[in-house]
This record gives structure tokens, C-alpha cells and sequence, in this order.
């Protein structure tokens, strides 16, 4: 009754395998999501926000014909939020059916500390043994919880396992496939980074963000696509506070094709900065003159391109 694809057996074959997901990834990338795969070690995945991160997780869900579990990390996440908790109000409800129907004491303390009254949350779910697939257990932004919650979630990966006071242990069967993502706004504990393989995920060159186009914007005319790469990329060379995405790329890619733009012109260039750059410093910094002097740079270089 499974249905998961095999894991791919070489590097070549995780390339491609990413690729026919529309996932664009370096050799490097590359190479360490096959060792995770084969290793079975959890992927530690750092860099800037709207580089590939979170979308790596979803592809290898999909290449893999797994399902997906998603932990979205926030500050002040917990245990209740990140593993399980009981249902305190289904439990209250049961307590007056039984007294209700005058029901004994013990029978009824044990049954209310059954899985029926658990409220399983993404880590509980990943590692459930009755699943008959091992899912992709994304933990996304781990920067942003709290560091406590690294120290729980060491025990986690540790051992596929949790352990429930009234329940027992709970400890999977199929180790899932963990991703673990952080956009480094903090570092995150040596202790977890040495269960993973690390990746510093990199803004992509030129040539790699092209080919990311053509996977996520197929209908943009190349001489366009040129372009818009050729301009963020020089674009984060520039002194920013916050430098665009792969994220953006497209964004800007789709916007200029809603304005029907065949090429950049330095007026829809400054009337859409605002889909490139988030930070009013930053697009003041860019407006006007800047913009002007990349704009030129992008012509000279892909001029009869
Ligand atoms: N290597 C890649 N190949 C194809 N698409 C990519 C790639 N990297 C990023 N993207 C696109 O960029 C968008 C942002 O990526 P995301 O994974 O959300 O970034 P992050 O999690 O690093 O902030 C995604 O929607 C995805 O479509
Ligand atoms: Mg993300």
C-alpha cells in the first residue's frame, strides 16, 4: 500500500529528479540532499529569506510521493503547539457523560487519557507508526522559535520518538525525512546543526536563476528573463538592507508581464521597485539614479543577447 518513489540512487539522479519538480539545484544542493536521503539524516538549511528553502521541502514531498508535515516555527512555540496536547475540553465533556451515566472512577481516568482525546500536532504526526509512508517532516524557520524549543526538539530528532506521561512512548516506525530551514536572524544551536547535513543556500548565479525563471515564469519572452536577472543580479550588489529573492525574481518577472513590458524601461523599472525591495531606505536608495546606472549596465550586457 506505499506509495513512495525510491530514493535516488546517485547525485545526477536527485538533480533530475528535483528538476522534473520545477526545483532548480546546484550541485551542491544537490549532493547534500542525496547524502541526507542516504544517510537518513535530517538537511539543515540556512540562508536568505526567498532562496529555495521552504520550496525544497515541498519538491522532495513531491519527488518522493510523500506526504508533507509541515512545523511552522513562531516565537513562543511549544511543546502544545509542536507535539501534542490533550483535548481538555473534550475531556470535561466526557467527565459529566460519565458521571451522567454514573460510570466508574477508574474506568473512566484511564479512557480519558486516550489517543481519542490527543490533539496530535506536526512532530506527534510525523512520527505516527501507523503511517504506512514516512513522510517529509518540514521544520521551517527555526529562528524564529525560542531556544528552549531547540533543546526538545534535539530529543526529537535524536530518536523519532516522544514520550507522552500518560500515554507512553510514541516512536516511528519509518524515520521521516526532515527538513529544517532558518533564515538566520539568530544562530541556531551547535547541537542541532550536528545531527544535520548543513547547506548554506545561496542567492543562485545568473545562469542557475535563469533556468528558475524559465521553470516558474515559462511564458516570459528570454530576451525579459535576461534582463530581470541580469538586473537583480547586480542589483545585490548593491549596498542593501534587505537584498531581493528568488521569490522576487518571479514576482517582478510576472508583475512586468501584467504590463505588458517586452523589456526593461527605466520608467516601468521605477514605477515597480516596490515589488523588488521591501524597505523604504532601500528603494529610495535605488530609486532615481541608481536604478538609471544598473539599468544602462543591463543594457550594454545583454544587448543582442
Ligand atoms: N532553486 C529553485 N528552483 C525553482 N524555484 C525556486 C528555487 N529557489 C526558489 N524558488 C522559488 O522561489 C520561491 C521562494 O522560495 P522559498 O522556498 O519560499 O524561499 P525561502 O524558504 O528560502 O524563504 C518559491 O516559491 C520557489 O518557487
Ligand atoms: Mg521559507
Amino acid at each position: 500500500m506505499s506509495t513512495a518513489a525510491a530514493l535516488p540512487a546517485s547525485i545526477d539522479e536527485t538533480q533530475a529528479r528535483l528538476l522534473e519538480h520545477d526545483y532548480v539545484a546546484s550541485r551542491e544542493l544537490a549532493t547534500t540532499v542525496f547524502l541526507a536521503l542516504r544517510l537518513q539524516r535530517p538537511l539543515f538549511l540556512e540562508g536568505e529569506p526567498g532562496t529555495g528553502k521552504t520550496e525544497i521541502a515541498r519538491t522532495l514531498a513531491a519527488a518522493l510521493g510523500r506526504p508533507l508535515i509541515r512545523l511552522q516555527c513562531y516565537e513562543g512555540l511549544d511543546l502544545a503547539g509542536a507535539a501534542y496536547e490533550w483535548n481538555y475540553a473534550r475531556q470535561m465533556l466526557e467527565i459529566r457523560l460519565a458521571e451522567a451515566s454514573g460510570q466508574e472512577r477508574d474506568r473512566l481516568s484511564s479512557n480519558l487519557f486516550s489517543r481519542r482525546f490527543l490533539i496530535e500536532r506536526p512532530l506527534l504526526q510525523a512520527i505516527d507508526p501507523h503511517q504506512s509512508v514516512a513522510p517529509v517532516l518540514l521544520i521551517d524557520e527555526l529562528d524564529r522559535a525560542d531556544e528552549p524549543f531547540e533543546a526538545f526538539l534535539l530529543e526529537v530528532l535524536a530518536d523519532f520518538q516522544i514520550t507522552i506521561p500518560e500515554l507512553g512512548t510514541i516512536k516511528a516506525t519509518h524515520p521521516p525525512i526532515v527538513v529544517l530551514t532558518s533564515n538566520r536572524t539568530r544562530e541556531i544551536h551547535d547541537a542541532v546543526k550536528r545531527r544535520c547535513l548543513y547547506h548554506w543556500v545561496d542567492f543562485p548565479d545568473a545562469q542557475r536563476e535563469l533556468a528558475i525563471l524559465q521553470r516558474r515564469v515559462p511564458n516570459a519572452p528570454l530576451a525579459l528573463a535576461r534582463q530581470v536577472v541580469d538586473f537583480i543580479q547586480r542589483l545585490r550588489g548593491v549596498e542593501l538592507y534587505k537584498l531581493p529573492g528568488i521569490a522576487e525574481t518571479i514576482e517582478w518577472t510576472r508583475a512586468l508581464l501584467e504590463l505588458d513590458a517586452l523589456v526593461l524601461d527605466p520608467a516601468t523599472l521605477q514605477n515597480t521597485l516596490g515589488v523588488l525591495l521591501k524597505y523604504q531606505d532601500d528603494i529610495a536608495k535605488v530609486q532615481g539614479s541608481e536604478a538609471a546606472r544598473l539599468l544602462a549596465e543591463v543594457r550594454t550586457a545583454t544587448h543582442g543577447a
